[in-house]
């Protein structure tokens, strides 16, 4: 199986701080699996993230993705940040589009495939809204959306459902995990919502801080794709009870 993500030793300390965020991070990630990052806030999970994006060069050790140095974005990577980014003037179909817009001259094909995708997160009735027409959670669609239509390789992902309302955030949950599953994505996903981890995920990550490092991780053994009623499965609440644990232990919350 080929080693989608690979992080070896990887340091940050930024200028001017005396001690490093990050140090001797090893983490690995196969193809088409599913990793959630859980720890504390302020313990280094975006600065881990953005560094395996290319947006953020580590001090010491080095990123590869798909076996490329990772020095800059690459087009392999699709990024999703915690807050939607969507421009203003374009609706929903040309900001689902914007990114292979940028890189070469759109087709049919495209923009047809820009439709399924919106109508797979469920927006097939407003491509033509602007941003400001829209819901919170209609915004992470269109992100979701965006990100899905490249077929990324290995997608990077923020805290994409923080903000979203319990209902909308389960139903995302659900087509993320359907989408990633039908493409083979390789998924690096943080939240501080542990059942949202355990749902997702093949593997939960767990970084300490000060500075942060992987303190623990939880295989979860489920076949993907997985029922939203898992959520009710003894087994499940006992990794999760597990998870919680180890939080405690290292200093509480995620
Ligand atoms: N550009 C920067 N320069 C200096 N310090 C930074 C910079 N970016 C982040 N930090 C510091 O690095 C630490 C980790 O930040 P980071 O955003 O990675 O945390 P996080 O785990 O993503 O937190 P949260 O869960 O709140 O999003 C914080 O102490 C933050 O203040
Ligand atoms: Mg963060």
């Amino acid at each position: 199986m080929t080693r989608m993500i690979d992080c070896q030793q990887v340091k940050m300390q930024f200028k001017g701080n005396l001690d490093p965020i990050l140090t001797n991070i090893n983490l690995q990630v196969q193809e088409g699996d599913f990793v959630s990052i859980i720890g504390k806030s302020g313990s280094g999970k975006t600065t881990l993230l953005q560094m395996i994006g290319g947006l953020l060069e580590p001090t010491a050790g080095e990123v590869k993705v798909n076996g490329t140095l990772i020095q800059e974005p690459i087009d392999e990577i699709t990024y999703v940040f915690q807050k939607p980014v969507l421009l203003e003037w374009r609706n929903i179909l040309e900001n689902v589009l914007m990114p292979l817009e940028l890189k070469r001259r759109l087709t049919k094909t495209d923009i047809e495939q820009a439709r399924e995708v919106i109508n797979i997160v469920g927006l097939a009735s407003h491509e033509n809204k602007y941003p400001h027409e829209l819901s919170g959670g209609m915004m992470s669609r269109v992100t979701l959306a965006r990100a899905l239509l490249s077929q990324p390789k290995v997608l990077l992902m923020d805290e994409p459902f923080s903000a979203l309302d319990a209902m909308t955030k389960e139903q995302l949950q659900i087509e993320l995990m359907e989408l990633s599953n039908r493409f083979s994505t390789t998924v690096l996903f943080i939240t501080h919502d542990i059942t949202e981890a355990v749902y997702l995920s093949d593997r939960v990550v767990l970084l300490g801080d000060q500075p942060a490092q992987v303190i623990n991780e939880f295989s979860i053994p489920f076949p993907r794709p997985r029922p939203k009623e898992l959520k009710f499965d003894v087994a499940f609440t006992k990794i999760i009870k597990e998870i919680h644990e180890q939080v405690e232990v290292n200093g509480g919350a995620t």
